[in-house]
Order: structure tokens, then sequence, then C-alpha cells
């Protein structure tokens, strides 16, 4: 670990010297029920991107915590806007963390699922053509996949209209995948808040100010307020704060130790 990516906790328990990869593991840890997990970075102003991207608002610590947590999971839910707009890659993992996911009994890579509900996706983008694993897509009735697309992908259908991301989450655990990660984007964190399916929210929060412009992490409908305790406050030697929010205190962590990649 750098001096760049060094994390202390600050809150409930100060800790005295930085974080371990073992230590953070078992901060975040895999939940003892199927278990949905939210990951974001925003600006201290709450903005989602800057100049559209979440990457100027990410650093060493957020990017050790975001890869730590993709060990942690089984499946990896983005959205499709999100799939589209930052590139996403084949899901990949240090050798440190694939050993450590096999010591604990789950496959070597997450299980990349792609929320879509026009399919208009490219089966030649990285993520799919590259993947460790072959990814799912949750997807609705009577949309025609694109050419090659149920080539490198499956597709999981539910709801008509929309996707049904209730039906589409309980889908996802019959078939194994029972601790979520969902890396955004707003629109399905608004989706997945309206219908009352997140259990937890990871919340890297950069010091700065991002202006007006820029939308916040959340975005559609409006849905009833929903608490969501605070777990614990991280923070970084360059003033990056790390919130876990959880609603269940039956979802604690539970996943021992980590490797100290
Ligand atoms: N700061 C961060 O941590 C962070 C994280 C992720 C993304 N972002 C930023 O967010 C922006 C992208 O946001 P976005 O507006 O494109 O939102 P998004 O939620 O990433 O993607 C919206 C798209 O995802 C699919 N989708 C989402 N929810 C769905 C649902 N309930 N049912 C069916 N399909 C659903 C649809 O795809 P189809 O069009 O295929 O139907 C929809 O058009 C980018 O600027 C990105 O950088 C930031």
């Amino acid at each position: 670990m750098s001096a760049g990516t060094s994390i202390s906790r600050v809150w409930p328990t100060p800790a005295t010297g930085p974080l371990t990869d073992p230590e953070l593991a078992a901060l975040y840890g895999r939940a003892d029920r199927p278990h949905l997990r939210v990951n974001f970075v925003a600006s201290a102003d709450g903005a989602v991107a800057l100049a559209g991207y979440s990457a100027g608002l990410s650093g060493a610590p957020d990017k050790r915590v975001f890869g730590l947590l993709r060990m942690l999971c089984d499946g990896l839910v983005v959205a499709a806007g999100t799939l589209r707009h930052e590139g996403y890659r084949a899901v990949r993992l240090s050798e440190d963390r694939r050993a450590w996911r096999r010591e604990h009994g789950l496959t070597e890579y997450p299980t990349l699922v792609v929320v879509s509900g026009s399919l208009d996706l490219d089966p030649a983008q990285a993520c799919f053509a590259d993947a460790p694993v072959r990814p799912l897509v949750l997807t609705r009735a009577g949309v025609e996949p694109p050419p090659g697309l149920t080539e490198v992908a499956d597709l999981v259908r539910c709801g008509a209209e929309r996707v049904d991301l209730a039906a589409g989450l309980a889908e996802l655990r019959r078939r194994g995948l029972d601790q979520l990660l969902c890396e955004g984007g707003p629109q399905l964190f608004g989706a997945l808040t309206a219908a009352d399916l997140v259990d937890e929210l990871c919340l890297t929060v950069a010091p700065l100010l991002a202006g007006a412009g820029p939308g916040r992490i959340t975005a559609g409908d409006e849905s009833p307020a929903r608490p969501l305790p605070l777990r614990h406050v991280l923070a970084a030697a360059d003033g990056v704060l790390m919130l876990r929010y959880a609603r269940d205190p039956g979802a604690a962590p539970s996943a021992g130790a980590a490797p100290a990649a």
C-alpha cells in the first residue's frame, strides 16, 4: 500500500494506523444474507461526475476500495448508460484478490450484470468480448438483441414494459449471485431506491466543489425518503472521505481476511 492509497478509520472507533487490505475487507465484508451494495463517488457538493465522467472525482484511495468491493461481490451490476458512457472493460482482479476469492469458496471473478431496457449494447465492447465470466444482461420481454450479443452474454428477461428490478435481482439470487455490488449509474440507483432494493450505500466524497451542472448520484422519478444508518467513516490522507451506510444491522460484514495487495 503506498502513502497515496492510505486509508484510516475515523468513526465509530478511530484507529491509529492506516488500514490494511484485510482490515478494509473485514470492514466492508460480505453480508450473511442476500445483499445489494451500491458504490458511488461524489463531490462535496453532490456532483456525480466532472466533465461527464466519474474519473475526475476518483483518486487512489477510492480506486482501492472500488477494487476491494469488486473482490467481495458475486455479481457486479451496472446500468447500460454507465457501461456505454464509461466504456466498461472486462472485469479484472489481481492474482491476490482472485486467490482470496478462491480461498473463500467464490468463483475467480464476479459476474458482470448489465441492466438495459433497450439492448442497445455493443457485443464487441471489452466488458463482453473479453469477459472472464459470461455476463448477464437484465432486460425486458420482447426486445430484440443486436447481432452477436447472445454469443457473448446471456439475456435474463424480467418485466414487460420495463425491466422489473425486483424480479431481476430475485433471478440473480436464484443463480447464486447473493452479494451484489451496483456501480451505478444514477438512473439505475434511483430505480433501485424507488423499488426499496438498496441495502447499502458506499459513498466516497471527494473534497472539491463541482459547481452547478452535473447531476446527483441518483436520478429518475421521486420516491419516499428512506433512513439509511451510517456504519463507518474512513478518511484518506488527501481529505477524501469514505462513508458506508447500511439499513440492516443483520447484514453486518462477515468477510474475514483479505490479501494485503
Ligand atoms: N460518480 C459515480 O460514482 C458514477 C457511477 C456511475 C455512473 N456515473 C456517471 O453517470 C452518468 C451516466 O448516467 P446515466 O444517466 O446514463 O444513468 P445510468 O443509470 O448509468 O444508465 C441509464 C440506462 O441504464 C439502463 N437502465 C437503468 N435503469 C434501468 C431500469 N430500471 N430499467 C431498465 N433499464 C435501466 C437503461 O439503458 P438502456 O438505454 O439500454 O435501456 C438506461 O437508459 C455518466 O456521467 C457516468 O460517468 C457516475
